[in-house]
């Protein structure tokens, strides 16, 4: 049976209960959620996911009180951080406490833990008596999924129901933070950017976004976040402001190029028929640039484009966070 895509809480929260897996709304990305404490349903997200028992899960909550049950060092800045930025696109990765298993963490001692800003989310988690395991709700090492249908376009025959919560809000998954014995690290870029993680934690921290066979987090393997189509990077040739424009041509690449100065940044095209500009956002807000850029990755595959060339966004705030699904989604 394939899922359906509904508004039901109360339907999903049954299903949850009884150890099935259902596709959530979260302002960042959906989530492919389970009970984060029973080992079953967790094992249920990795096999539909198709996902490595090497890629930890984060688990979902709805109050830092239930946040703490979860670690053995809530320590002040992971209070001063929860509170500034929570319910909020950060998950912070902390000393795990005893009822996490390692099935979760993949064998790490910490664990990655976030309240999402989304009241269907919210709600859910309020009638559960139990955290949320969820992953983005994506086959693993695809594109992120921001609405229902895209859940549904590719793991409804796998999962038992898909929560509809409209489209994302920020469109780019969670910035992860690790907070080990005070040492602040971030781990994966995401939807809250790191100058305002160091504006209220008042110093700077590091960062650890680099690729590695065994990475702190996989997230940031090079190959994330891949479509199926083509994704090159092109410098700048339309002259003009950033308004993440992303170009779809059947035209050889120094064809596709020519073809798009032509333009001159403007829809007008030689020929609609082989080459299609897309702007994330007209008016060059990067916050608007975050939540268009995996729909429209999805689209361009959907309507079998081959190649897509893509402008860098400015490279602060959000846009280090969209340059870095941009980088992945070109590393095939
Ligand atoms: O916005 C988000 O974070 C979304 C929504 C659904 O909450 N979730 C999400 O989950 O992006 P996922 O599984 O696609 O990415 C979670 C990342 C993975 O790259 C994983 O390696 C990392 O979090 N992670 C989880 N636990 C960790 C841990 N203990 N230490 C380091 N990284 C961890
Ligand atoms: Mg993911």
């Amino acid at each position: 049976m394939l899922a359906s895509i509904g508004h039901d809480i109360v339907k999903a929260a049954e299903i949850l209960k009884g150890g099935g897996l259902v596709g959530i709304p979260t302002e960042t990305v959906y989530g492919l959620a389970a009970n984060g404490l029973d080992l079953a349903a967790v094992t249920k997200i990795f096999e539909a996911k198709n996902r490595p028992t090497f890629d930890p899960l984060i688990l979902h909550v709805d109050s830092i009180i239930e946040a703490k049950k979860l670690t053995t060092q809530w320590c002040k800045t992971a209070q001063k951080l929860a509170e500034a930025f929570w319910p909020g696109p950060l998950t912070l990765v902390l000393p795990k406490s005893d009822i996490v298993s390692n099935l979760v963490t993949a064998d790490n001692p910490t664990v990655a833990i976030r309240i999402p800003n989304n009241k269907i989310a919210l709600d859910l988690l309020g009638l559960l008596p139990f955290p949320l395991a969820a992953p983005s709700a994506n086959p693993f090492g695809y594109v992120s999924p921001t609405t229902a249908q895209h859940v549904a376009d590719q793991l409804s025959d796998r999962i038992d129901y898909i929560l509809d919560g409209g489209q994302c809000e920020v469109g780019l998954e969670s910035t992860i933070v690790s907070i080990i014995d005070n040492k602040v690290t971030v781990l994966r870029l995401g939807g809250l950017s790191i100058d305002k993680i160091q504006e209220v934690l008042g110093q700077r921290v590091h960062e650890s976004l680099s690729s590695h066979s065994n990475p702190m987090a996989p997230g940031q393997l090079n190959q994330h976040y891949s479509p199926a189509c083509k994704v090159i990077p092109l410098e700048k040739v339309t002259g003009g402001e950033y308004r993440g424009w992303l170009f779809f041509s059947r035209a050889s690449a120094t064809q596709a190029i020519e073809n798009l100065k032509a333009t001159r940044g403007s829809y007008t095209l030689p020929d609609e028929s082989k080459d299609k500009l897309y702007f994330l956002s007209e008016t060059g807000d990067l916050s608007q640039a975050a939540q268009n850029l995996f729909a429209l990755l999805r689209q361009f595959d959907k309507d079998h484009c081959e190649t897509v060339f893509f402008e860098w966004a400015p490279d602060r705030g959000l846009g280090r966070a969209i340059n870095d699904r941009l980088k992945r989604a070109s590393a095939k």
